[in-house]
C-alpha cells in the first residue's frame, strides 16, 4: 500500500537539507522496493509575507490524509519567531496530537565533541520532550502597555494524562535501551506544576519497575550534559526543559546540524512529523553548506516509524561512513564537504552493506 508522505520544506536551510532527503529517499525507496509518494506544500514565511499566513486555513486537514510529515524548518527575519512557529509548526503537534517529541544524541566516529575527553560512542541520550503543553502555552496575557507597570503573565499548562502518556513512551523507549533514565523538574522553584509533575512520573514509573530512574533538577542536569555525559541514557522533560537540553545533548555531540527529530503521535491515529532540531540558519542559507544530517537522521526515524527497519539502517549506516571522514562531512562538524557532496557520498553509499 503506498504511504503518503507530506513534505515542508519552509524556509532558509530547511529547503536545503529536505532537498537532500528527498534525492536520498527516492534512492532508497527505489533499493527497498518502498512505495512512497510525496506531496509538497510551500507552507513557510515566504507564503506569510505574500498572503498573511503560514498554511491555508485548512491546512491541518489537508495533513491529516498522509501517513507522516517531514518539514525543514520555518523562521526568516521580518516575520516574528513566535508568529511562525505558532502558525505552523505547534498547531500541527497539538492538531495531531504529536505528544512525544523524540530527540536522540549521539557522538559519531570522525565528529569532534566540544568536550574534552569524549570521543565516538560517548554520549548516547535520548531526549523524551513533552511536546504539547507545560510551559509553551497561550495561557496569559500582556497589560499596562508601554506603561512603567507594564507586565506579563505566562501560565503554564499541565495535565496528569499528558504527563502520563509521555512518561509511558520514556520509561518504555528506557526499558528497550539502558534501562536507566533521568525525569528533568525544578520542584524547589517552580512549586505547582513541578513536583505535579515529579508525582505523576513517579506513579509511571512503578508500571516500569525494570527501569531505574531518578529526577534531577534541571540546572544540576544541565551541568551533567557537559561533565559525565556517559552515565546518561533516556532523559524525560516537559517541553521547555527537553526544548532546550536536546540543544545542548546536540551540540555536546559536536554540531546542531547533527540533531534530528520526531514528533511523535504513538496510537498511530494521526500523522506524526520528522524535522531535524535545528532553524532556518538565516546566517548560512542559500550557501549550499548546511549539514544534511539532522534532517537525513530524521528520514530514518521515520522510515523506522513507517515500518521499513532494513532502509532506515541502510540510511543510518551511510550517515555513519559520511561523518567518519573530514572529505565527506560539512564545515559544522570538521569536514570540508559541501550538502550535495554529502548527499552524493550517502547515495553512493546507499546499499553498500556493512
Ligand atoms: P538555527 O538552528 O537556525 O541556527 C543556529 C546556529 O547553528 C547558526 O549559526 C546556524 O548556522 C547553525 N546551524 C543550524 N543548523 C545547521 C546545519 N544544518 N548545518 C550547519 N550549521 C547549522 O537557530 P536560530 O538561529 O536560533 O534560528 C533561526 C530561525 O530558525 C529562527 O527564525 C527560528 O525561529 C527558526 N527555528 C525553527 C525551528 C523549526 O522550524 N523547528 C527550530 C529552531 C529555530
Ligand atoms: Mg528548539
Amino acid at each position: 500500500m503506498t504511504q503518503r508522505i507530506a513534505v515542508i520544506p519552509g524556509d532558509g536551510i530547511g529547503i536545503e537539507v529536505i532537498d537532500a532527503a528527498r534525492i536520498v529517499l527516492d534512492a532508497l525507496a527505489a533499493r527497498h522496493g518502498l512505495d512512497l509518494a510525496f506531496q509538497e506544500f510551500d507552507w513557510s514565511c515566504a507564503r506569510y509575507a505574500q498572503s498573511g499566513t503560514m498554511m491555508p486555513a485548512d491546512g491541518i486537514d489537508t495533513l491529516r490524509e498522509f501517513d507522516a510529515v517531514l518539514l525543514g524548518a520555518v523562521g526568516w527575519p521580518g516575520v516574528p519567531d513566535h508568529v511562525s512557529l505558532w502558525g505552523l509548526l505547534v498547531p500541527i503537534r497539538r492538531a495531531f496530537h504529536q505528544f512525544v517529541n523524540h530527540r536522540p544524541a549521539r557522538t559519531f566516529a570522525g565528529v569532534p565533541s566540544p568536550l574534552t575527553g569524549v570521543g565516538p560512542g560517548d554520549i548516547d541520550i535520548l531526549v523524551v520532550r513533552e511536546n504539547t503543553e507545560g510551559e509553551y502555552s497561550q495561557v496569559g496575557g500582556r497589560f499596562n502597555h508601554g506603561l512603567p507597570e507594564e507586565t506579563a503573565v505566562q501560565e503554564a499548562v499541565f495535565t496528569r494524562r499528558g504527563i502520563s502518556r509521555v512518561a509511558d513512551y520514556a520509561f518504555e523507549a528506557a526499558r528497550s535501551r539502558s534501562g536507566r533514565l533521568v525525569s528533568a523538574t525544578k520542584s524547589n522553584g517552580i512549586v505547582h506544576t513541578m513536583p505535579f509533575w515529579d508525582e505523576v512520573v513517579a506513579s509511571r514509573a512503578a508500571e516500569f519497575p525494570q527501569v531505574e530512574w531518578r529526577s534531577e533538577h534541571i540546572d544540576a542536569l544541565a551541568a551533567k550534559v557537559v561533565l559525565a555525559p556517559r552515565s546518561l541514557d533516556v532523559i524525560l522533560a516537559s517541553n521547555l526543559f527537553g526544548d532546550v537540553l536536546s540543544d545542548l545533548t546536540a551540540a555536546a555531540t559536536g554540531s546542531i546540524g547533527l540533531a534530528a527529530s520526531a514528533n511523535l503521535n504513538p496510537s498511530g491515529e494521526y500523522p506524526s512529523m520528522f524535522e531535524p532540531v535545528h532553524g532556518s540558519a538565516p546566517d548560512i542559507a542559500g550557501r549550499g553548506i548546511a549539514n544534511p544530517v539532522g534532517a537525513l537522521w530524521s528520514v530514518v526515524l521515520m522510515l523506522e516509524q513507517l515500518g521499513h527497519p532494513e532502509a532506515a539502517s541502510d540510511l543510518m549506516r551511510a550517515i555513519e561512513r559520511s561523518l567518519a571522514d573530514a572529505s565527506t562531512r560539512t564545515g559544522d562538524v570538521g569536514g570540508n564537504a559541501d550538502t550535495a557532496e554529502v548527499t552524493e557520498f550517502i547515495l553512493s553509499t546507499i546499499g553498500a552493506g556493512e
